[in-house]
């Protein structure tokens, strides 16, 4: 079964195709990650005319690598997202399922992160495993979710305030690193020792997170006039965040007695997290390759395959849902 995805909830124009939930036919992401970073972040209407500008030629190059006539089905973003964006993927997937008499399926951006973890090698022991706790950490989220089938979530703890790949970003702001600020801070870190006490919130007793104390702590520092080496700040606010993130993921994991624990979203392609999260679990960890962490639409086909296995098929009614929530 062959699906073709399609991704513009943020600021990635981006389709794919993908055979059986598993193996990528082809895979286009076309970033306006340079018009944005002039703004030190992304601007929503200025994220929908680009949208508008590269749908057609990012599907048109996937599809130069498969032939219309082989496609099952489309499965497209609804949401969550910014929604001017969300609609120029949606109505694109909309024209093309009446133009070519093809099922449409409405894919949740979040679950698409986490079903980048089924794009890998189908040896054994590599596949996803149920049940099993899914870390996702991306520009607005971090949640740690309980997955017990396909399709079956339960969020087991979300963060309070921002999400960890939004503090990376204020954070890179702080030290005046650009944006993105994660692979920025990821960078910078390299060559620096995590030499600052930065605070870690634990919030013991519960499964969230909270990263805007360590964020601040950070902008006191430089606002303070403390003497900092940039690579230093950015090695020790990254370890912060990691170090918080792999000891949740690995207690919850334990709690729920789970065969795997999943890595999904933007923030799980930094280095030091994937490496912590390995080296710190004694259960089994997947993390998918660093470019299908960041968003694609490789993972929203791969999703919209196990949406239609599972019989769910929209109809042209279909519309975006900006605060779209997993479960
Ligand atoms: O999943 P994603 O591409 O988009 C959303 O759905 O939000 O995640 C984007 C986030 C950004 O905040 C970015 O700074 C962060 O992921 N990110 C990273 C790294 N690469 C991207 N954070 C830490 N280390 C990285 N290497
Ligand atoms: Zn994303």
């Amino acid at each position: 079964m062959k699906i073709l995805g399609i991704e513009t909830s943020c600021d990635e124009t981006a389709a794919a195709v993908v055979e059986d939930g598993v193996r990528i036919l082809s895979n286009q992401v076309a970033s306006q990650v340079e018009i944005h970073a002039r703004y030190g972040g992304v601007v929503p209407e200025v994220a929908s005319r680009q949208h508008i500008l590269a749908i057609i030629p990012i599907i048109e190059q996937v599809m130069a690598k498969a032939s219309w006539g082989d496609l099952d089905g489309i499965a497209v973003t609804i949401g969550p997202g910014l929604a001017g964006s969300l609609l120029v993927g949606v109505n694109v997937a909309k024209a093309i399922t009446l133009a070519r008499g093809l099922p449409i399926t409405g894919v949740n951006h979040l679950e698409g992160h986490i079903y980048a973890n089924w794009l890998i090698d189908r040896s054994p022991g590599v596949t996803p495993v149920f049940p099993l706790v899914c870390l996702i950490v991306s520009g607005g989220h971090s949640d740690l979710v309980l997955m017990r089938g396909h399709g079956d979530y339960v969020v087991l703890g979300r963060t309070r305030d921002d999400a960890a790949g939004e503090a990376f970003d204020k954070a890179a702001r702080i030290l005046g690193l650009g944006y993105p600020g994660g692979p920025a801070i990821q960078e910078a870190a390299k060559n620096g020792t995590a030499s600052l006490q930065l605070p870690r919130a634990w919030l013991k007793g519960t499964n969230d997170f909270s990263f805007s104390g360590v964020k601040t702590a950070l902008l006191r520092l430089v606002e303070g006039g403390m003497v900092l080496s940039r690579a230093d700040a950015a090695a020790s606010f990254q370890q912060a965040v990691v170090d918080v993130l792999v000891t949740k993921a690995v207690a919850v994991a334990k709690e729920f007695r789970v065969k795997q624990i999943l890595l999904a979203g933007g923030v799980a392609s930094n280095e030091l997290l994937r490496k912590w999260l390995v080296e710190n679990s004694p259960i089994p960890v997947l993390v998918p390759e660093p470019a299908l962490c960041t968003d694609n639409a490789a993972m929203i086909a791969a999703c919209g395959y196990y949406r239609f296995q599972a019989g769910k098929i929209d109809g042209l009614d279909l519309d975006v849902v900006p605060g779209l929530k997993l479960a």
